[in-house]
């Protein structure tokens, strides 16, 4: 049986590297993107030697997420990689669609519609894997409650930014829990500081740092041959539930190890996902 890799956000940066390395290899892609022109352009790039499919998806839609779940399960059998890479920092609070934050509508709560929608596409796979990507700006997660998250009082882009983050790995480890009686495994990537379009459209601090150190920080290429290398070494095959820095397993927050913490999110991505804010 062929392979297939599910990537979000395969249009810059970390995931871009990470589709070309992993069709490299010989998987067959699921590209799932906002931007068509910017996925039929890699889909050139990649060529014909595996096969590549384009699912439209804005992340921070709930409607759009769901669609392009439907779109995925109708179009194929399997899912053997699943990489939660898409993900965003926003500098001036702004609103979903859905009425809900940006960044937590679109790193969070979309890849959660998103997985959670395909697990039966996982458990097709001979031994299916999901890779979120987290950060190490999770330990910056300050004032975290699972509540606040869709709607939060007061707005800084770091913090609001570090929060989604602790929820991706909150999210991952829950999803370890759930799907390792089916030898499904989900783990948490920090890539490093990554020269990307990360933070690119802003003029804020965050902004500031990555081009001022750009020089300074790991390219998206080594930060992809991370990704891979957590996704398909086989001494990994068996670890789940586990964070890792680059592709080392690391220490993650306190917050980040709270089970209970972690199925409040669960709980409550699951109502949002089904009653819309406005
Ligand atoms: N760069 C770093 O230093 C760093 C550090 C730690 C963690 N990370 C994480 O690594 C991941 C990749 O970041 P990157 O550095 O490669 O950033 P990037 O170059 O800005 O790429 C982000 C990708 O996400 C996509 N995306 C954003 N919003 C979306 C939406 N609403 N719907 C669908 N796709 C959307 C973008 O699509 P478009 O091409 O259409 O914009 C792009 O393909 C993120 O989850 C980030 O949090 C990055």
């Amino acid at each position: 049986m062929r392979k297939t890799a599910l990537i979000t956000g395969p249009t810059s940066g970390i995931g871009r590297f990470t589709a070309l390395e992993l069709a490299r290899r010989g998987y067959d892609l699921i590209l799932v993107a906002r931007n068509a022109a910017k996925a039929r352009q890699l889909q050139m790039e990649i060529g014909n030697a595996v096969s590549t499919g384009f699912v439209q998806c804005d992340l921070s839609s709930i409607a759009s997420v769901k669609e392009a779940v439907e779109e995925i399960k109708a179009g194929y059998q399997h899912i053997d990689l699943l990489i939660n890479n898409a993900g965003l920092i926003v500098q001036h609070r702004q609103t979903s669609v859905d009425g809900i934050e940006l960044t937590f509508a679109t790193n969070h709560l979309g890849p959660f519609i998103l997985t959670t929608g395909l697990v039966d596409l996982l458990k097709a796979a001979e031994s299916a894997k999901v890779v979120n990507l987290a950060s190490a700006a999770h330990f910056f997660a300050f004032r975290y409650q699972t509540t606040k998250l869709a709607n939060p009082p007061h707005y800084h882009d770091l913090v609001i930014y570090s929060r989604t983050k602790l929820a991706n790995i909150l999210f991952s480890n829950e999803l370890s829990e759930r799907l390792a009686p089916f030898g499904i495994t989900s783990n948490a990537v920090h890539p490093g500081t990554v020269s990307s379009s990360f933070a690119g459209d802003g003029n804020g601090v965050t902004a500031w740092f990555m081009k001022f150190f750009k020089p300074l920080l790991r390219t998206p290429q080594q930060a992809a041959a991370d990704i891979v290398n957590v996704a398909t070494a086989p001494e990994l095959n068996d670890i789940t539930g586990q964070y890792f820095a680059h592709s080392k397993p690391a220490r993650s927050s306190g917050k980040a190890k709270n089970r209970a913490l972690a199925r409040e999110l669960w709980a409550f991505s699951e109502a949002l996902a089904d009653v819309v804010l406005i």
